[in-house]
């Protein structure tokens, strides 16, 4: 037998036992002719002593085995003396007296040390190599956690009678908002499959299908810029089902979630999770996306400065525009170099100015503003900001989203420079009554999720006239500042469908192209139908208290969407190009993209 146990099995009851164990050399390290290794698996720690009167072989192998090498450890359980006890190990009782020591596979000396202390290692490095990198405890936990998690996801949609079905990755672009990964045919010249954004039109046709309830823990692929919660592979659980209301998808996935939440080993709050209007949450928190753990909501003050003798705030509101504040509670004290770094980034935002007060020990107020402020007005201020002594309370004045905006930022740093953010709190909430559009840019409408979400139906005479007024029958799912998931009832109605790409400005011939497939399939019986995906690697991440995704993924790729280890992506052979009907162009060559 190559093993007994696993190097995270042994405890005091298995004292005498003759056991066999294989792992990886933590430590070597030799104490006066005893030579004590940590070998280390996925499932612990056990330390094996080798004593050369016990046996000279293994002593002598054993003085020469170098860290990260595999060996096997032959040899009995004993009890270690009490002064070497080690209690922050499972199998700290306990040690293996060796009586025979075998190196399976030496190891070169690996490029940086495979502890937990990653912080001081370049990530690129640990992703060159990110076999050794998993062997950290914490990434060996944070693989663990996903696995769990999934299988809590599975086991409850499973329940619920949920189908898991599986849909193509070579497929046709389907718009979420990023570009396509692009795959050529060779058997079509010319022609291109576009990887999945997310299987959104293939749960669609299911529900046509009549699956009634799916659900898919399904690999999605955005060619977009990277962040630190973005990857260009990222894997959804996908949900789809008819006959519903936001209601029952809000049910399930606070369910879902909740078990996600124990499988993870913490205590999940008290269902239903809290729901908040886009407006409110937009408003209130600055965000469409509001963190919960901390409370300095954003306070409509313009009632208060209609008419007022500060001309900033009064003209912000004769011009339509707000005046918004919020209470940064307790950082009265913060530098002065910190406000004007804040001001600097609320005009980055697009905001004439950021007037703030920093009430003082005393109750008076320190304020380049206070000045101009009526008696009234400040009463006002005290009682609707709940102003005490050591506040710092911050002004916006202008177009409503442009203040709730930068506002809603300088929350956010409020919060961490307050210490307000409770790192073990998890706070769901659901964001309903997404608008349905939105003007990009180039001043174009597009959806704000994608062209298949439903909009109310109260709102639907908006729809050529007004057409970023009209709400949609969508909802997210954020927890602690994080777009956890997004989702929405579907148009089941193909006229209705049509209508909306032509909203789009999406010309006919382009309709039918790209989407005359499921313009048709929601003529043959589409029924009332709604899901939402929610990004699994976020979920873990949070779970997890990780820090970024690339550490809750296996094999993450870097934010040039470069997967290190493997050199991926990489060049192909003139050969294999011509199979699928391309030629690639040096990058300089005339023609060729700069
Ligand atoms: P959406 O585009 O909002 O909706 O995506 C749903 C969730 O997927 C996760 N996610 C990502 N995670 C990691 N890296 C990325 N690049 C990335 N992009 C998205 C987020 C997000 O909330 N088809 C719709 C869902 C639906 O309508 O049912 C969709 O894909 O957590
Ligand atoms: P000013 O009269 O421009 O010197 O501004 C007086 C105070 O109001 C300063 O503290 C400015 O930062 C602040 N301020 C100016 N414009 C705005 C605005 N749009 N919103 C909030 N505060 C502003």
């Amino acid at each position: 037998m190559m093993r007994t146990h696993t190097c995270g099995d042994l405890r005091e009851t298995d004292r005498d036992r003759a056991v066999a164990l294989c792992g990886w050399i933590d430590t070597v390290r030799d104490h006066g002719g005893l030579v004590f290794i940590d070998l280390r698996d996925r499932y612990g720690v056990t330390q094996v002593v080798v004593d050369p009167k016990e046996s000279p072989e293994a002593w002598t192998r054993a003085q020469a085995a170098r860290p990260a090498s595999v060996v096997r450890a032959e040899g009995r359980v004993a009890l270690r003396p009490a002064d070497m006890v080690n209690p922050r190990l499972a199998t700290g009782a306990v040690e293996v007296r060796a009586a025979d020591l075998a190196v399976l596979n030496a190891s070169r000396t690996p490029p940086f040390p495979l502890d937990d202390d990653a912080g001081r290692v370049s990530e690129d490095l640990r992703l060159t190599y990110r076999y050794l990198d998993l062997r950290r405890p914490a990434l060996q936990r944070n693989l663990a956690t996903r696995h769990r998690v999934t299988q809590a996801v599975r086991a409850f949609l499973d329940e619920a009678g949920f189908l898991d079905v599986e849909t193509p990755i070579l497929t046709k672009s389907t718009p979420e908002g990023a570009r396509d990964y692009l795959v050529p045919s060779r058997v079509v010249p010319g022609a291109f499959y576009a990887l999945p954004q997310a299987p959104q039109q293939y749960k669609q046709l299911l529900m046509v299908a009549g699956v009634d309830r799916y659900f898919q823990i399904a690999r999605c692929f955005r060619d977009e810029d990277l962040r630190a919660d973005r990857q260009p592979e990222f894997t959804q659980i996908d949900i789809e089902m008819s006959f519903i209301e936001p209601s029952d998808i809000r049910a399930v996935v606070d369910g879902m979630l909740a078990a996600a939440v124990r499988a993870a080993g913490r205590e999940p709050p008290a269902g239903p999770f809290p729901a908040m209007t886009w407006a409110e949450a937009m408003d209130r928190y600055g965000s469409d996306k509001p963190d919960l753990r901390f409370g300095m909501a954003i306070e409509d003050l313009s009632d208060v400065f209609d008419g007022s003798g500060f001309q900033v705030f009064a003209r912000a509101v004769a011009g339509g525009g707000r005046v918004k504040a919020l209470n940064a509670k307790g950082l009265a004290g913060v530098p002065i170099r910190v406000v004007d770094e804040w001001t600097a980034l609320a005009k980055t935002m697009g905001l004439g100015g950021l007037a703030h007060i920093r009430v003082q020990p005393d109750g008076g107020w320190k304020s380049p503003i206070a000045k101009f402020l009526s008696e009234g007005e400040k009463a006002a201020l005290t009682e609707r900001l709940d102003i005490s002594a050591g506040d710092l309370v911050l002004f916006a004045a202008d177009e409503r989203m442009k203040a709730n905006r930068a506002l809603g930022r300088l929350r956010l740093l409020a919060a961490e420079a307050a210490g307000a953010v409770d790192p073990d709190a998890l706070r769901f909430l659901w964001v309903t009554e997404f608008p349905l559009l939105e003007r990009g840019d180039d001043g174009r409408l597009q959806s704000m999720h994608h062209p298949f979400t439903s909009p109310r139906m109260d709102d639907l005479a908006l729809l050529e006239t007004d057409p970023t007024a009209v709400r949609a029958q969508a909802y997210d799912i954020v927890l602690n500042g994080v777009e956890l998931g997004g989702g929405s009832i579907r148009i089941h109605d193909p006229d209705l469908q049509a209508r909306m790409f032509g909203v789009l400005g999406i010309p006919e011939d382009e309709i039918r192209e790209r989407f005359g497939h499921l313009v048709r399939a929601l003529g043959h019986g589409a029924p009332p139908h709604g899901g939402i995906a929610l990004g699994l690697d976020r979920l873990v991440m949070l779970l997890a208290g990780a820090g970024s995704l690339r550490d809750v993924i296996a094999f993450p790729k870097t934010q040039k969407a470069v997967d290190l280890m493997m050199g991926a992506p990489s060049t192909v052979d003139a050969r294999q190009l011509r199979d699928v009907h391309l030629t690639s162009a040096p990058l300089s060559a005339p023609g060729g993209e700069a």
